[in-house]
């Protein structure tokens, strides 16, 4: 469904990516793995076009995303959940989620609320409270909310699990898992890499800018090289 095919990005002279390769199937939770500073984010970055590519291609259904603007790009079904889970502190829950609808014209809005909810409870308890006065693990539920009030086909988590409480993270996961399972493809950016192997289908692991190992989750979890660099031996 999304497919990147030679992808190379700079930040000025800074050549961050250097020949990205990968695709996202319908209906597939990938995960794309790496150190810090590896590049992962740049390469959400690049598919949300809030940096552009330089050199490469980029299809979204079959279609060039290539010289589209971040707007278009929202409107084929990408949806970026950024790293840092960046909410809006003094507005409330529920005027986060409207934020993620910004976008739609369709009638389906409180609808899709109440979705979300289904997805986070906790978010449902605390609809009229200040986001900043949530836990950072509650924040990010409402980063990745916020996301589907836009309808993603395509849904980019930067990081969802970092600096928050184990417990949560587990939850977290699960959620993402379910989100998947009700049609929603996934490109999981993930530190953690023993949680992504464990829910995505197929991995990705990016070193310095370039795609250094791909295969299906289950053997890359048993891949000496991932076990020593990614999973602590
Ligand atoms: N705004 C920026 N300006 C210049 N260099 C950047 C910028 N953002 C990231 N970089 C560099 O690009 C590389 C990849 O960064 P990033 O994609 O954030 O890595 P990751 O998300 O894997 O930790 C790093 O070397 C980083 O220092
Ligand atoms: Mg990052």
């Amino acid at each position: 469904m999304l497919q990147l095919t030679d992808i190379h990005a700079y930040y000025g002279h800074v050549h961050a990516l250097k020949g990205v390769t990968l695709k996202v199937p319908e209906g597939a939770i990938v995960s794309l793995l790496g150190a810090n500073g590896a590049g992962k984010t740049t390469t959400l970055n690049t598919i949300s076009r809030l940096i552009q590519p330089r050199k490469g291609k980029y299809e979204m259904a079959g279609e060039s995303m290539m010289k589209k603007s971040t707007s278009q790009v929202v409107k084929s079904g990408i949806i970026h959940c950024p790293e840092n889970r960046r909410v809006f502190p003094l507005l409330t829950v529920e005027e986060n989620l409207l934020i993620g609808a910004y976008s739609r014209k369709d009638k389906q809005v409180k609808s899709d609320m109440e979705k979300v909810f289904a997805y986070f409870p906790r978010l449902k308890e605390r609809t009229s409270q200040k986001a900043g006065t949530l836990s950072g693990g509650e924040q990010q539920m409402l980063a990745i909310g916020r996301s589907l009030m836009g309808k993603p086909k395509v849904l980019l988590l930067d990081e969802p699990s970092l600096g928050i409480a184990p417990l949560l993270v587990k939850e977290i996961f699960e959620i993402i898992k379910s989100i998947n399972k009700d049609g929603t493809s996934i490109l999981l950016v993930e530190q953690n890499a023993h949680m992504a192997l464990e829910i995505s289908d197929y991995a990705y692991v990016l070193e310095n800018g370039r795609i250094a190992l791909s295969g299906k989750s289950k053997d890359l979890k048993n891949n000496d090289d991932v076990r020593r660099l990614y999973l602590g031996g």
